[in-house]
């Protein structure tokens, strides 16, 4: 039987921090390796353009993600790990969805208002676009599956409504894609646990290519409260409910077993165990990426692979696309 689709990308706008892997990644990796899904995973460097960028470091930022990728355990013998510029039917078929989005709903985007305060500057249509590349990005590979953080939960929607909508004027063409959420779909930042952790607030990013000391360093760091009971209470405890978060993600353990883990522990020494416990998770994972880092024509090879495959199911959809819409 043929096995459901699952879509998802990842922008190369520099280094990962805990929460893409905990949100996503990580989650990849598990998808991937359930065997339960034919899996696509690519690096999404045209939405990466919405942002301000240095040309020059592009691709050193593309090969570093895809190191990220395969040093977390993306295997390209199992999914289709991809470049989303090398399909240029992503951005074909995201003019075709522009016709029939609704602009209401992108004015309404959470990403859009906050990308703008962050970049006033540099308010660009394609910012304002994005969520209908993102749905081209899922709808052309017919996937029902798209593991993401719940900061992309909108977007989502979007994809649905498009999907819908395109299959009610011209025809059943397109799935419906589901979400899958991790048990931690938005993982806080350290400096500030009231904000998602994001790539826009260095200072509160713990990067999953850290080395111990700057992971120790940034852990004993990171904000508290004026407590001293180690206790998951997301609203009155927001910083230590994040790090037991994180530790019940990276462990596969529930809260309450993390939670019973560090009782009596007061706030140092917990964030001392977390240091430790997060730098040695992360241990196989830098040395894999170094490594890899030295062979680039391995990583570009198995970007190559699967992106020609990508390409070759995304020409066959577009073509049933274009005849269901009259071209
Ligand atoms: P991006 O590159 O911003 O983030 C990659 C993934 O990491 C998740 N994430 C988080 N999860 C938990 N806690 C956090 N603090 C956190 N921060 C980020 C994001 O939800 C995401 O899953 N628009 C996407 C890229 C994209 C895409 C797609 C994804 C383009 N096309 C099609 C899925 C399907 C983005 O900017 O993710």
């Amino acid at each position: 039987m043929k096995k459901p689709i699952l879509v998802s990308g990842i922008q190369p706008t520099g280094r990962l921090h805990i929460g893409n892997y905990l949100g996503a990644l990580k989650n990849f990796v598990d998808l991937q390796n359930s065997g339960k899904y034919d899996c696509y995973f690519f690096i999404a460097d045209y939405h990466s353009l919405t942002e301000n960028f240095n040309p020059a470091e592009k691709p050193a930022q593309i090969l570093n993600l895809a190191a990220d990728f395969l040093a977390a355990g993306l295997d390209p013998k199992k999914s289709k790990i991809f470049i989303q510029s090398a399909v240029p039917q992503s951005t074909e078929l995201a003019w075709i969805l522009e016709t029939i989005a609704p602009m209401g709903e992108l004015k309404r985007m959470t990403q859009f208002k906050d990308k703008s305060d962050a970049q006033q500057e540099n308010v660009n249509v394609g910012l304002f676009t994005y969520p209908t590349l993102m749905a081209a990005d899922i709808l052309l590979y017919d996937a029902q599956f798209v593991p993401v953080g719940d900061d992309q939960l909108q977007h989502l929607e979007l994809a649905r409504t498009l999907a819908r909508k395109f299959n009610s004027h011209f025809g059943r063409t397109f799935f419906e894609p589901k979400e899958i959420l991790t048990a931690t779909p938005r993982v806080m930042s350290l400096d500030d646990p009231e904000k998602k952790m994001s790539k826009s607030r260095p200072g509160g990013c713990l990067f999953i290519d850290d080395e111990p000391e700057v992971i120790k360093s940034k852990i004993r760091g990171a904000v508290t409260d004026s407590e001293s009971v180690v206790k998951y209470d997301p609203k009155r405890k927001a910083g230590i409910s994040n790090m037991l978060e994180i530790m019940s993600g990276l462990s596969g353990k529930s809260i309450a077993e993390v939670e019973r883990g560090f009782a009596g522990m007061n706030y140092g020494e917990l964030k001392h165990s977390l240091a430790d416990y997060v730098s040695d998770y992360f241990e196989k994972f830098r040395k894999k990426k170094a490594t890899l880092l030295k062979k680039s024509a391995v990583i570009k090879s198995a970007l190559r692979s699967g992106s020609a495959k990508a390409k070759k199911s995304a020409e066959k959809k577009m073509a049933d696309i274009k005849k269901k819409i009259g071209l």
